[in-house]
């Protein structure tokens, strides 16, 4: 592992952050103590509640860990679109009882008020998805000791990571559960995700700062093999949704393993940007006609997945997953790392002894 990273966790193994109340502080203390790098999600909280979560983390853990942010998206959306969705919504809001949610109801949930508790109060990393934050930002953090990581989803926008002074790049696969985290939403880039494997060996030799790899991992054995690619540590999100600390609802939890939901897909029907989920009713019906839209979308399916929660109707979650889930082990957070360090180990043994298991 790159020494700028294994100075701040020895494994490498980073619990990815995840919004919607999945990354708790008592998911991300339990990674951290068991020497991974645990992350706190901060994309859809007030400043305040991410001030409250960090402060609770730190009475938790006395390891670091990181925050992440989505950065603000610029105003794409056609208001009509949104509007034809909404029409289409409607037999969602009366078969839930509720009632759809504003779409303009915030377009960056605080970013510039965020950024400022994070340098009045800083933490060990503070990650950003959906784009590059200006170099200022990334200059002011590191001058408050803060290190930067952004997601990438091509060589690309790995190379104007680099080029904004961030210290690591995550090179995010096609098979990632959740948000791509493709700088800038494209419609008409649909169906060019990268798989991982292939994604890490074209950022390796793209940039020159460490690569953390994420899509589909779920067992030490993958670690390895994306180290091997040239990554310096990998970041799991799929894998840590079943742990036991996770914030993550128990019909998310479930259906990760049950045989019911098959498959994932890229899906706008949530949000109104490309998120892998497991495929549901909600999903098959409302995916292949959701627009571009985020966080139109976003605001305005947020009452019906409330909605379909508090019914224990996992048909109308947003149910974020990777291609790996079915392999996705319900264990205590600081066991299932210590499993994969082990499966890690085992398998560079195998790779050194010249086979594989
Ligand atoms: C439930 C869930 C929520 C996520 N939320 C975020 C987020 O808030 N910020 C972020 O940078 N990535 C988020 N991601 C994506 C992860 O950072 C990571 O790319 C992904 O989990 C890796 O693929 P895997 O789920 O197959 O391990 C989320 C992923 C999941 C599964």
């Amino acid at each position: 592992m790159s020494s700028v990273l294994t100075d701040l966790f020895p494994q490498p193994i980073v619990q990815a952050p995840m919004a919607g109340g999945v990354s708790v502080p008592q998911l991300a203390a339990a990674v951290s103590d068991a020497g991974g790098l645990g992350f706190l999600a901060a994309g859809y909280k007030t400043a305040d509640g991410m001030y409250q979560e960090i402060k609770q983390l730190r009475g938790l853990t006395s390891r670091p860990f990181g925050v992440n942010l989505f950065l603000p998206q610029p105003e794409t959306a056609d208001p009509a679109a949104v509007d034809v969705y909404a029409h289409q919504l409607a037999g969602e809001a009366s078969w839930y009882e509720t009632e759809l949610g504003d779409p303009d109801s915030g377009r960056d949930d605080g970013y510039d008020a965020k950024l400022a508790v994070l340098l009045d109060n800083p933490v060990p990393v503070v990650s950003f998805h959906f784009g590059v934050p200006a170099r200022e930002v990334i200059d002011s953090l590191h001058r408050v000791g803060t290190l930067t990581f952004v997601t990438a989803t091509t060589a690309e926008e790995a190379r104007a990571v680099e080029r904004a002074g961030a210290d690591v790049v995550i090179a995010q696969g096609v098979e990632a559960g959740g948000h791509q985290g493709t700088h800038r939403d494209r419609p008409e880039t649909d169906g060019s995700g990268i798989g991982l494997l292939s994604l890490v060996a074209q950022v390796r030799e793209s940039v020159g700062i460490p690569v953390v790899a994420a899509g589909g991992i779920m067992r030490g054995g993958q670690i390895a093999a994306v180290c091997a690619a040239g990554a310096s540590a990998a970041q799991l999100g799929t894998a840590f949704v079943a742990a036991h600390e996770s914030g993550a609802h128990a019909l998310h939890k479930q259906a990760l393993t049950n045989p019911l939901y098959a498959r994932t897909e890229l899906t706008r029907a949530f949000t109104g940007r490309p998120a892998r989920a497991l495929v549901n009713r909600f999903l098959r019906e409302h995916g292949p006609y959701a627009p571009a839209a985020y966080p139109e979308v976003h605001h305005l399916t947020a009452p019906l997945r409330k909605a379909a929660a508090q019914a224990g109707d996992a048909q109308g979650l947003a149910l974020w997953a990777g291609q790996g889930h079915r392999m996705a082990r319900e264990l205590p957070a600081g066991q299932l790392v210590e499993v994969l360090v082990a499966e890690l180990a085992a398998a560079r043994t195998a790779l050194s002894a010249g086979g594989a298991r």
